[in-house]
């Protein structure tokens, strides 16, 4: 049965991204060597759902050629037609978080959908309590100021309970599968 994962870095203090969004250390594992097996599972979903800040802030550091092989479902109340970059293909939903789920489960098939941030759309998620795993990679750094990323979250997605850990280069990888 596919999941919805929640798929996001998070510093020691909480926050998704620093001061201006700045999310230059938050993300810093990722260009490590053993990042790979974290990254490789994100490329596997079969959909990805983002937040229009996400979107918008990507859009630098994404290029020509967005990092994306799945299709990617961008919230935003604004209507927009979808828009092809490279191989990525961003769809924008105007019709709230369940509608934005119901086309990327059913463009993802048999595979997982992704929550890949920011924090606006994750605490949507998690307190209508859609998110079955969460992929939380824990970076040990107290960045004070930013964006925090669960606070607030209320709902039914309180319990969680562990299943996996790797310990890797600058950041500890945690999997958690919700208590329902
Ligand atoms: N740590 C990580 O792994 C990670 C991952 C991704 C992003 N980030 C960071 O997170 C920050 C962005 O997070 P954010 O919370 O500011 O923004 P966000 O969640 O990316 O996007 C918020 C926008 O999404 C749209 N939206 C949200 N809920 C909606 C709903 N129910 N219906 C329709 N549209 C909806 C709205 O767009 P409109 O204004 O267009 O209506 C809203 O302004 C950035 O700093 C980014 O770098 C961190």
């Amino acid at each position: 049965m596919p999941k919805v994962a929640l798929d996001m870095s998070v510093s020691l203090d909480g926050f998704a991204s620093g001061p201006d969004d700045d999310l230059s250390r938050i993300h810093a594992w990722i260009g490590e060597a053993d990042a790979q097996e974290a990254v490789d599972e994100f490329l596997a979903a079969g959909a990805v759902l983002a937040g229009r800040r996400t979107f918008d802030k990507g859009q630098e550091s994404w290029g020509d050629d967005p990092p994306f092989p799945m299709p990617v479902f961008v919230l935003t109340h604004e209507k927009r037609e979808p828009l092809t970059k490279g191989a990525s293909t961003f769809t924008f939903v105007s019709d709230g978080i369940e509608e934005a789920l119901r086309q990327a489960r059913a463009a993802a098939g048999d595979e997982d959908v992704v929550v890949m941030g920011g924090t606006s759309i994750a605490r949507q998620y998690l307190s209508a309590g859609l998110v079955d795993e969460l992929r939380l990679h824990l970076v040990p750094t107290l960045l004070g100021l930013g964006i925090p990323l669960f606070s607030p979250v209320g709902g039914p997605s309180a319990e969680w309970r562990r299943t996996k850990v790797v310990e890797a280069d600058g950041v500890t990888h945690l999997w958690f599968e919700a208590i329902r």
